[in-house]
């Protein structure tokens, strides 16, 4: 429904240039919820505005229900957008009309005749719950209220696609949750395409078909959420489950393992103490439904080094589980020898800004060059090393 390719926009100001958006490519499938995650300035918001022309991309395409937007000029261009709705942070409402007054509004631009645009009003305000409140004026409801009045203005001229930019992150978590089931149900009655910015894993946990995740205007991951937390290194799976970061003991072997749908359900752990007779340690993990789907990630440790666990590193692998193997110490001392840390250490409030909790601080996910990677050859799979730092989402971000 979406396409976006080669994406480029770039800001100049006082002599200096930014690229907020840096050759992005998303594709963005009809009647889905499509998450964009990232840090503050990552250039998230550019490129929504880029997907109805509220900023003007300096090259790429974006192609929106089959229309490629940037070649429409005019009242072309004019239809177009009116089949893009947005909703913001911060609602944008205006003060002196009342919430039917405000929901009016976009089709007093469209020139709606006053008969037609009192039906569709009152239609808009029952389908985000919100008749009782028709008389009332911004300043008199709560902000999920407001933001109520913001999603049904936004779909007044029955758009195929919504924009979403942080629509959530004034409200509480109740009212963030009501928010979210509301979106949910839009896009599955009237089939709305929803690609919505956010900086809350929990909003792409509960409501998101796909991911996307942006560092300095560039897409370093995307794909459907569930393929997406099955993939080895995955930052998204990192920030949906924190783990807190690696301490791997001389003489052992750290796995983190994923698991989804029939695996969750096999007792995977048991099965390896006993077929191997060995005692497998449990360090960490968490079990999250999402969507249709139970996803979990577990992190065990193993007695002896991985050369040493090579046949139960395969099994896991061989039961359908995603399997990673944590790397040794020394390997983390060698990376920063070799000048990463630096890197290391600009990327590491990356990961936590997309993390809920204490996050997990991890060399591969968040290394923007070569990733510190050791143990693939032993392990014969993605491996992943561990840092030493392990930060609060609060310490990072302050
Ligand atoms: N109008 C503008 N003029 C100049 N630079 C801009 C403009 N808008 C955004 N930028 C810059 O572009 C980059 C991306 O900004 P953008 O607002 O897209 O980020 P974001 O991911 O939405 O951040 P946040 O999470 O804080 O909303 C930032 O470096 C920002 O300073
Ligand atoms: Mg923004």
């Amino acid at each position: 429904m979406i396409q976006i390719e080669k994406l480029r926009k770039v800001y100049r100001a006082r002599g200096r240039a930014v690229t907020a958006v840096d050759d992005v490519d998303l594709d963005v499938r009809e009647g889905e919820i499509f998450g964009v995650l990232g840090r503050s300035g990552a250039g998230k918001s550019t490129l929504l505005r880029c997907v109805n022309l509220l900023e003007r991309p300096d090259a790429g395409r974006v192609v929106v229900d089959g229309q490629d937007l940037l070649a429409l000029s005019g009242g072309d261009l004019r239809r177009a957008r009116q089949g893009i709705g947005m909703i913001h942070q911060h609602f944008g409402l205006l003060g002196s009309r009342t919430v039917a007054g405000n929901v009016a509004f976009p089709l007093e631009v469209m020139g709606v005749p006053r008969a037609e645009r009192a039906k569709r009003v009152a239609e808009l305000l029952e389908l985000v719950g919100l008749s009782e409140h028709a008389k009332a004026y911004p300043a008199q409801i709560s902000g999920g209220q407001k933001q109520r009045v913001g999603i049904a203005r936004a779909l007044a001229g029955r758009p195929k696609v919504l924009l979403s930019d942080e629509a959530t992150s004034a409200l509480d978590p109740e009212t963030t949750a009501s928010i979210l089931e509301l979106l949910r149900d839009l896009n599955r009655r009237l089939g709305l395409t929803v690609l919505l910015i956010t900086h809350e894993m929990d909003v792409v946990k509960r409501i998101c078909d796909s991911a996307a995740i942006m560092r300095d205007g560039r897409v370093v991951e995307s794909g459907r959420v569930r393929d997406l937390l099955l993939r080895p290194g995955s930052e998204l799976a990192r920030g949906l489950f924190p783990l807190p970061a690696a301490n791997v003991r001389p003489g052992t072997t750290v796995v983190d393992v994923t698991f989804e749908g029939d695996s969750a359900d096999k007792p995977f752990v048991s099965t390896l103490a006993r077929t191997y007779s060995i005692d497998v340690n449990i360090l960490g993990g968490a079990v999250e439904e999402i969507g249709d789907t139970r996803i979990g990630r577990l992190r065990i440790e193993l007695p002896g080094d991985p050369e040493i666990n090579a046949a139960q590193l395969a099994h896991l692998r061989e039961s359908g589980l995603t399997v990673e193997v944590h790397g040794q110490a020394p390997a983390y001392e060698e990376s920063l020898a070799d000048g990463e840390s630096v890197a290391h250490g600009e990327s590491l409030a990356h990961g936590e800004s997309l993390a809920d909790g204490p996050a997990p601080v991890d060399g591969e996910s968040l290394a923007d060059g070569p990733a510190p990677v050791d143990g693939e050859s032993v392990a014969g799979g993605a491996a992943v090393v561990h840092g030493e730092a392990a930060q609060t989402a609060e310490e990072a971000l302050s």
